[in-house]
């Protein structure tokens, strides 16, 4: 079965995380299926809601370390930056359903999701910081406005986790439920807007984000120009390093 599994049923395509004994890490492979599944969607008249999942105990541990180790993606078109430009503006109603720990890019990419469903073990956290790297999906604007300068300072800068309930606070999820019920609150919930008229529902999309979806795309292709560039740097190689060897890092010397 795929890393990344596919559905689609009444008007839904929920596609589901699904590489449980990496942690749900994300490679270049299942950025580059979320890309095309999102591509699609929007082209298709019958897709009128996509849904993303982990799964109960996990949303996703982030890019997966390896990937960025071995083949750290370098271009403006690789799989990741595809799936980052379709999610921020794919123009229907994307729904999340996150339980368990969504790091980096599980947590970024939920600040692009209309609606998002916390189970009550979700814990989010940015730790760009502690892997030498910046942070990316245009959270750099985004985590500000949301939370004010100084939490998301605290966020982006520790790099420690945060609880549901602090995201909740902060905007970032709809609701806390029971880790068992969120995938099926997101799902009840996109088939809702499924049944909606959909030019209305992209019309609402559209205007909620026109005035910053410009300045989104800049952050991005600016955030992704130095990423790139950290990516390869000593601090990054160390974490990197550090994380497949199970040790701590030591950045005394970069
Ligand atoms: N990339 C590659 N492999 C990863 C991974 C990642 N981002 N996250 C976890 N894995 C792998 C581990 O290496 C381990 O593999 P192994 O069984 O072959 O040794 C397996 O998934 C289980 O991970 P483990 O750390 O033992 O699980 P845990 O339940 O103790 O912790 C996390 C879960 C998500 C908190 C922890 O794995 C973690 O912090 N991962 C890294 C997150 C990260 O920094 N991501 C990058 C964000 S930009």
């Amino acid at each position: 079965m795929s890393d990344i599994v596919k559905g689609v049923g009444d008007g839904v395509m929920t596609l589901t995380f699904n590489r449980l004994d990496k942690k749900n890490a994300i490679t270049a492979a299942m950025y580059a299926d979320m890309a095309d599944a999102l591509a699609q969607a929007s082209e298709q008249d019958a897709i009128r809601v996509v849904v993303f999942q982990g799964h109960e105990t996990i949303f996703s541990a982030g890019n997966d370390i390896a990937d960025f180790l071995n083949k750290p993606p370098s271009k403006q078109e690789s799989p990741v930056y595809r799936f980052l430009s379709g999610i921020a503006s794919f123009p229907k109603p994307v729904v999340a359903a996150v339980c368990g720990p969504a790091v980096g890019i599980g947590t970024t990419m939920l600040m692009h999701c209309d609606l998002v469903y916390a189970g009550d073990n979700a814990a989010f956290s940015l730790p760009f910081v502690n892997l030498g790297l910046c942070p990316e999906a245009a959270s750099s604007l985004l985590l500000p406005q949301m939370l004010g300068y100084h939490r998301a300072a605290e966020a982006l800068m520790l790099g420690e986790p945060f609880m549901a309930e602090a995201a909740l606070e902060a905007g970032l999820v709809n609701r806390i439920v029971p880790s068992q019920e969120a995938s099926n609150l997101a799902q009840a919930q996109a088939r809702k807007l499924a049944a909606k008229p959909i030019r209305s529902l992209v019309e609402t999309k559209r205007l909620m984000k026109k005035g910053e979806a410009q300045l989104v795309a800049q952050q991005m292709t600016e955030e992704g120009a130095s990423f790139e560039r950290m990516l390869r740097e000593p601090a990054a190689r160390e974490a990197f390093n550090a994380f497949m060897e199970k040790r701590k890092p030591d950045f005394s010397r970069v």
